[in-house]
């Protein structure tokens, strides 16, 4: 649906985002997650057709949204980052404004208005003016601006930011509801909620993408089988030489919790070396009362790409 090929931004003399290609399938939700100032705003603005990109293309459903900009457009509905809101009009005036803007004839603009407001559950609040919304409620307004002309493809950038947690879990659940028909990209940079919410993920750093995955894949193909934990019942003092001199093992540490001795051992790089470490345990005479593979959360993972860390 979504095809963007080597997207480079420069805004003065430094490119804010730096050959960035990607692809978002029909239907599928695709989240950009990076810290502050990553480009995400930069890329989403580009694929929607508002900014044109120093280098690099966008397809969109077979359209170039630069060159072919009114096609492209009529397909996207976009929440920008500081959503555009006409306080002293009311929900359902601003939104029938909107529908104007982009063509829609009156009638349909009549039909849509009603299901928008059904789905973005602002029933209650059709002629409230928008200044005297609470931030969430705005937000619904704004997504409702985003969906009326019935667009394919939906871009929201950050759509949960600055609302309470009630609000969040309703907003959270309406994505989910467009992603069935819809294909939604968007940004966060709060990564439970990208978890929740995206089929795939792409990390954003300093304007360039550092990985690529499903929520689930980017987990374990971090995780690995260099990490583990293990809880041995044995003296502290003998058993952490023994697992530090096991060949292949680059760190050891050790935490005593209430007699429970556990060891957080690190292998080298890609090194499986459970076999030799349970065996070692046996072989001293203690007891192995649990060994597993430590997972990195999602929040690791996140650090571990966009700090200069080594991996
Ligand atoms: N209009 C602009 N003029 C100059 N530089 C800009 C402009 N907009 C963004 N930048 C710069 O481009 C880089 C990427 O910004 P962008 O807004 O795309 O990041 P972001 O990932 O959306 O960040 P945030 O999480 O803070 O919204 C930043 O270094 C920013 O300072
Ligand atoms: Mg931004």
């Amino acid at each position: 649906m979504i095809q963007a090929e080597g997207l480079t931004h420069y805004y003065g003399p430094y490119p804010a985002i730096q050959d960035v290609s990607f692809g978002v399938r029909k239907g599928e939700i695709l989240g950009f997650l990076g810290p502050n100032g990553a480009g995400k705003t930069t890329t989403m603005r580009i694929i929607t057709g508002f900014l044109p990109p120093t280098r690099g293309k966008v397809i969109l459903d077979g359209y170039d949204v630069v060159e072919q900009s009114l096609e492209a457009r009529r397909r996207v509905g976009y929440l920008p980052e500081t959503v555009p809101l006409y306080t002293d009009m009311s929900v359902t005036g601003y939104l029938k404004y909107m529908g104007t803007l982009r063509g829609m004839p009156p009638k349909a603009i009549k039909t849509r208005l009603n299901e928008v407001v059904d789905v973005c559950r602002l029933g209650d609040y059709r002629k409230t003016q928008i200044g005297k919304l609470s931030k969430g409620f705005r937000q619904r307004v704004g997504i409702a601006q985003a969906i009326l002309h019935e667009p394919q493809v939906l871009v929201l950038d950050e759509p949960t930011i600055g609302i309470d947690p009630i609000q969040v879990v309703e907003t959270r659940k309406l994505i989910q509801e467009l992603g069935r028909d819809q294909t939604v990209v968007l940004s966060s940079h709060i990564l439970p909620e990208v978890s929740m919410i995206c089929d795939r993920v792409l990390i954003i750093n300093e304007g360039r993408i550092v990985a690529e995955d499903t929520p689930k894949n980017l987990a374990a193909g971090l995780q690995g089988v260099d990490r583990l934990e293990v809880e041995v019942g044995g003296p502290a003092a003998e058993v952490l030489p023994v697992l530090k001199g096991i060949r292949g093992v680059s760190n050891v540490a050790h935490v005593n919790e209430n007699g429970r001795h556990t060891y957080t051992i690190q292998a080298q790089a890609g090194q499986d070396l459970r076999d030799e470490i349970s065996q070692a345990i046996i072989r001293n005479g203690w007891s192995l009362r649990s060994l597993q593979l430590v997972g990195m959360s999602l929040e690791e993972i996140f650090l571990r790409l966009t700090t200069h860390e080594e991996l």
